[in-house]
Order: C-alpha cells, then structure tokens, then sequence
C-alpha cells in the first residue's frame, strides 16, 4: 500500500558550465552527453542505489528539438547505461526547467508511487538560443496579451530598473561585481568543484581537452570596469553583461528518495524537501516571479522569511535577484545569500539551473548546522516564479517544527 512520504535531495552533480557560442568548451559537445555525463556522475558516487530501482527519470530543457529532443529523460537513461526498464520523460518550464523536474517528481515521490528518481536539464544555449525555433501565437500580439519584448529577458530586466528607482544601476553593478569575487573565493576554497563532473571536450582543430570549472568566471570585475560596459537590451539602459546572467551551456542531475528507500537503502540525505511553489506575473516584468513564489512556498511551509538561513537565488540578472532581497527587507550583501556566488559568475544553462542551486544549498548545509531552512528561488520567461524550501538535515539545533 503506497503512503505519503517525505521527499529527499539525496545527492546532485553537475557538468562545469561552460560559455555558450563558437568559442565555449562544449561547442563540439551534444547538450544529451553533458546530461549522460551528469546522471553517471551522481550514480557512481551512490553505488548503493540499485539502478533498476530509479522509478523515473526527469530532464527538463527549454528548446526540445535536435540534441535536446526526443524525450530527454528516455534518451539520456538508455545513453547514461540504465537498465531498460527505467522510463524517463521531458520537461520544460523554461528556467524554471530542473526546478520542475525536481518538484514534480518529488509529487510523485510523496504520494507514495516512486521511491527513487533523477531529476535535472540542460541547456546547450550555443546550439539552442532562447526561443530560436519557437513560432509564437500571432493572438500574442494582435490582442495585446504580452509585449512583443517580453521574450527579451534583458529587456524585462530594464523594466525592473523603470519600475523600482531604488534599484540603481550602481547597486546592480555591486552585486554583480560581488558575485563573481564569491564564486572565486568558493572556487579558491574547494567548495564547487565536488559537484562538478569532468568532461572531456573535443577543440575545433580535434584535440580533447578535460572541461573541469565553470568557464564564463570574471573574477577581476570592478566596479570601475562595469561602470564603462555597454547597455545591450537598451540605448542608455542599467542592465550589462556584468549584471547578466551569460549565455551557457551545461547540465545537472539531482537524486531523490523517499522515506522508505533512505531506510532501507541506508541513504544519508542532504536535504529534505519543506514545500514549493510556482506563480505568474506579468511576463513583462518576469524578474519578480520568485516574489510571489516564495510567499507561497513560505505559506505552505508554515515558516516567515526570518526562518530562511540560507538563499540560493539565481542571478538571471542582478536587478531582478535585488527586487526580491528589498520586498523582503534583505540587504543586497546579506552573507545568507548566494555566499558562494551566482549565475551572473558561473552561467545559466536555463533549464539546467534549478538544480544547481540545490546542489550548492545542500553543499551548504552540510558546513552549517545552525541554519535549519534554505531556499532556492528563481524567475522564469513569460513571467513565471519557483521556490523550493528545504530543510538540513545536519541541523542541531532546537526550532520550532514546521507545519508539512
Ligand atoms: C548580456 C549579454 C547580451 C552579453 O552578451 P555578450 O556581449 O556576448 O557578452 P560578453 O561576454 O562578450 O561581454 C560583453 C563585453 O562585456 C565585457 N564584460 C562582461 N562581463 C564583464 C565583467 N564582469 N567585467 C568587465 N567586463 C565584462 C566583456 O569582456 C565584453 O567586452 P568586449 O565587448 O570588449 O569584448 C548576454 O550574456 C545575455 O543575453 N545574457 C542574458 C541571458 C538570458 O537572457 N538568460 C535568461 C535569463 S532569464
């Protein structure tokens, strides 16, 4: 008889992040191998999970078609060496993609019909731009619903700078300066690179190299360096490629139980899965998804944002992670958020980068057992929000329980 079930984050890896276009290591690379390369990361690393116990296997990606079509999940199970009867699927809430993958099957996971499943996505931006070969409704425009820029995500990042004054140009600048000298420091310290599997990379001329750390890094930004960059997205715009996400390629997996296989499997979890939620708004502003995603994640958890000790934000742009930290009162060099820097330094492979943020939160849990609950937050194209919140399971301290 199938039971409720909580839901465990029990192991995740991904590939470094490589810079999308003719010049980034994974040019000569497929977007299904890097996704191969990520789920035989995460299961070598957990030899005692049965293989043919993974109920399902869940990748997410934005552009479905080529190298990241035909079933992404089915195709990388068969590709990673999984037994035949694992099925997989394809899933896609464009950014928001792994996060997706994540949450759904952790529904699955909680009613009780699986016990084991990958979740994780990809994104190969240099052979798949956003929204390349996507044919949108002409209802779109000729009634109104959506500006015809509201696919351009610099350019709703603009708007965020339009709609709130306080977020300054010179505020973004800092936070995108601050996150490349973090995610430096955390390369500095050994704090990524466990979570990071090799890939062997193949140059233009034939020769193979071993991609090994997120590539698009800039750790000598200052800020006098990103106050003279040009504004992409608009003539004298705020928003720069310092405050930007970059284009990337790459690809993570996360492993996820329920309560009856960590038992009998013996599996030591990194995080337990406290609540989630997703929200739209406008998709002109879609930088302030995660707002209303983390208030519902936060309501159904039973917790206040106070509870939250660690933030895992992605930095699609900075001015859309500091809407965030100022609706909830948060200071924009809070050292909860992000401590080991963001998608502005180390990339967004969109559907790739939901589970990135849970493989560094969970990384961040096990170094510290005074903070019970972190979040992993990030908006969407089209104007979307997802949050996930989590609990540490090396936590020792005494808080109040949470509501389920
Ligand atoms: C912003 C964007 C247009 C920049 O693209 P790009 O021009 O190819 O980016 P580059 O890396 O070449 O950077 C542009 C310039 O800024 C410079 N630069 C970038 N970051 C810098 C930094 N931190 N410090 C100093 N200079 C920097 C580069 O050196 C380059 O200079 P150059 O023109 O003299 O060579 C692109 O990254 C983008 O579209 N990002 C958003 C992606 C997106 O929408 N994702 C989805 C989010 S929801």
């Amino acid at each position: 008889m199938a039971e409720i079930s909580d839901v465990y984050f029990i192991d995740g890896m991904r590939t470094p992040f490589g810079r999308a276009g003719e010049k980034g290591m994974y040019w000569n690379t497929r977007a299904d191998d890097l996704v191969v390369k990520a789920i035989r990361g995460v299961i070598e690393r957990n030899p005692g999970v049965p293989l043919d116990r993974i109920d399902d296997v869940a990748i997410a990606a934005t552009t479905q078609e080529g190298d990241q079509g035909l079933t992404l999940g089915r195709t990388a199970a068969i590709l990673a060496g999984l037994p035949q009867s694992v099925p997989g699927f394809a899933i896609d809430r464009m950014c928001a993609g792994a996060m997706t993958s994540v949450t759904t099957m952790a529904g699955s996971i909680g009613i009780g019909m699986y016990d084991l499943a990958l979740a994780g996505g990809v994104e190969h931006m240099g052979r798949h731009p956003l929204g390349g070969d996507a044919d949108p409704n002409p209802r779109f425009l000729t009634e109104k619903l959506v500006s015809p820029d509201a696919l351009n995500m610099g350019i709703t990042a603009e708007r965020l700078h339009d709609r709130f004054p306080a977020l300054t140009k010179e505020r973004a600048d800092r936070f995108g300066m601050l996150s490349q000298h973090k995610a430096q420091a955390a390369y500095d310290a050994g704090k990524l690179q466990p979570d990071l599997v090799p890939v062997a990379v193949k140059s233009a001329d034939g020769a193979w190299g071993l991609a090994t750390e997120d590539e698009g890094r800039r750790p000598e930004t200052t800020m006098a360096g990103l106050a003279q960059l040009k504004t992409p997205f608009r003539p004298h715009g705020r928003v720069t490629a310092g405050t930007s996400s970059p284009l990337t390629d790459g690809a993570t997996i996360s492993l996820l139980a329920g309560a009856q296989a960590v038992k009998e499997l013996g599996l030591t979890p990194k995080m337990r899965m406290v609540s989630f939620g997703f929200a739209g708004v406008q998709p002109e502003v879609m930088g302030i998804g995660p707002i209303p995603s983390t208030e519902k994640a936060l309501a159904k958890a039973g917790l206040s944002i106070d509870d939250i000790g660690l933030f895992e934000l992605n930095e699609a742009f900075a001015v859309q992670v500091l809407s965030l930290l100022d609706h909830f009162g948060i200071a924009d060099d809070d050292p909860r958020v992000n401590a080991w820097g963001g998608a502005i330094a180390v990339g967004h492979p969109l559907a790739a980068s939901g589970v990135r943020l849970m493989i560094q939160l969970a990384a961040q849990f096990a170094e510290r057992p005074d903070v019970r609950y972190g979040l992993t937050a990030m908006c969407v194209g089209l104007g979307q929000g997802g949050s996930v919140i989590w609990e540490n399971p090396h936590y020792t301290g005494k808080k109040k329980n949470p509501k389920k």
